[in-house]
């Protein structure tokens, strides 16, 4: 898959062909386009996050679709998010997030490599992506330069640790923020994870995500096991058919050898009662009247017959589809770079500032925390506090008094 940005004159010459810019110029997204030369075709597909994703220009490692869609879901991130990401890197997260944000979000966006981040911001700008403002920054030693800013967090960095008491910092205050660090190992999440606790950040999760995509193919139908079961036990019956017909002649010819000595010697014929197989074989007869005849019609009835007229491309793909059945399998291998992910939750500061603000209007306290996010750890944070004294601070006492 390959992004073009489409300018009249030049072509595009791959190996399916030789393909005109200006054929491509107002035709709607999805067409199929044939090329000049007839070997082939491409589909004109719309840009979107999860295309550039496959198809950007390689920088760094970067984020894939299963871990983005789950990042940007478990931080929350929504139209009008405030976020802020380190780092930039090839810039896969930040397009999906700048999706999801819109225009009317922020997606504060830090890289501390030089070229990196000049050629990041000018993928933006082509793209149209004004809500991203890029830095040129060490995060882990200068921080995000932001304060009480942002919804959501995400750091993709060799040592996010470093990165998190800046991330504190730069997080809303006044509601429930999120904050996620990707890390290929187990020991990097350590170190996140204490520096989380030290910094008093809660709920505390660890993830990795797998995707698991299925290969569909059309296999020949299975054969069920009762029709087996009948083919074994006419394979055996002729078997046997065949058996007893050898018998039968065997015993005629030793029958006219005897009756011709026997005539030879002394005249009159001789009564031919026939042999144990031969009463078997008229035994089997008449248990299975049509099996003679039918074994082998019923054998050649499932191939094709070979005096009908060959089928066409399209009768045959029908016919092959008509005797096949489609199976799904994992692929064997996934693109991707898995790592863990760790989620922790930033509550509210239960500070005076706070306390004030909500005894301006205890009537608005509910509107106020409704406007906010919960989370089972903030519900438990509520209901942790004494009835008596929650009631004290809506009636105006601070918490520091009890
Ligand atoms: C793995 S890449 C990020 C990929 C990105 N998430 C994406 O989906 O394309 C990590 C980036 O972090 C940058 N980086 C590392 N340490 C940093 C720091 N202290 N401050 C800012 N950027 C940093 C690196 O230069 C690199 O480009």
């Amino acid at each position: 898959m390959v992004p073009v940005t489409v300018t009249p004159g030049l072509e595009i010459n791959n190996r399916f062909g030789v393909f005109n810019h200006t054929d491509l110029i107002g035709l709607p997204y999805g067409t199929k386009v044939s090329s000049r030369n007839g070997r082939g075709f491409v589909y004109v597909l719309r840009p979107t996050p999860e295309l550039w994703t496959l198809s950007l220009p390689h920088r760094t490692q970067i984020l894939y679709i299963a871990d983005i869609a789950f990042i940007i879901s478990c931080l929350n991130i929504r139209p009008g998010s405030s976020v802020i990401e380190a780092g930039t890197g090839s810039g896969s997260f930040s397009h999906s997030v700048a999706r999801t944000i819109g225009p009317s979000g922020r997606l504060h966006s830090y890289e501390f490599h030089e070229e990196r981040a000049t050629k990041a911001r000018d993928e933006f700008a082509l793209h149209g992506m004004t809500m991203v403002e890029l830095s040129h920054r060490n995060v882990c030693q200068q921080g995000f330069a932001l304060l009480d800013e942002a919804d959501a967090v995400f750091l993709d960095l060799p040592a996010p640790w470093e990165a998190v008491p800046h991330a504190k910092l730069a997080m809303k205050k006044n509601r429930v923020t999120h904050i996620c660090c990707f890390s290929p190992c187990i020991e990097q999440v350590l170190r996140t994870v204490n520096a989380l606790n030290r910094s008093g950040f809660t709920d505390l999760t660890m993830y990795e995500t797998l995707l698991r995509p299925h290969e569909v193919h059309q296999v020949p139908k299975l054969v069920s096991i009762d029709s087996i079961v009948e083919q074994v036990k006419l394979h055996e019956i002729k078997k046997e058919q065949r058996r007893l017909q050898q018998v039968e002649a065997s015993d005629k010819k030793r029958n006219n050898l005897k009756r011709k000595r026997e005539q030879t010697e002394e005249g009159g014929p001789d009564l031919d009662l026939g042999t144990g197989d031969q009463k078997r074989r008229r035994d089997l007869d008449a248990s299975h009247p049509s099996t003679a005849v039918d074994v082998d019609s019923t054998v050649t009835k499932h191939t094709l017959d070979p005096s009908s007229p060959p089928l066409n491309h399209k009768e045959a793909r029908l016919a092959a589809l008509a005797t096949s059945t489609p199976m799904s399998k994992p692929m064997p291998e996934v693109r991707g770079h898995t790592s863990y992910l760790t989620f922790a939750t930033l509550l509210p500061a239960l500070n005076n500032e706070m306390v004030m603000e909500k005894n301006d209007d205890p009537d608005n306290v509910g509107a106020r925390w409704e406007d906010t996010e919960t989370t089972d750890a903030f519900d438990q944070l509520l209901a942790s506090i004494p009835e008596d004294e929650l009631d004290r601070v809506l009636a105006g006492q601070a918490l520091a008094d009890g």
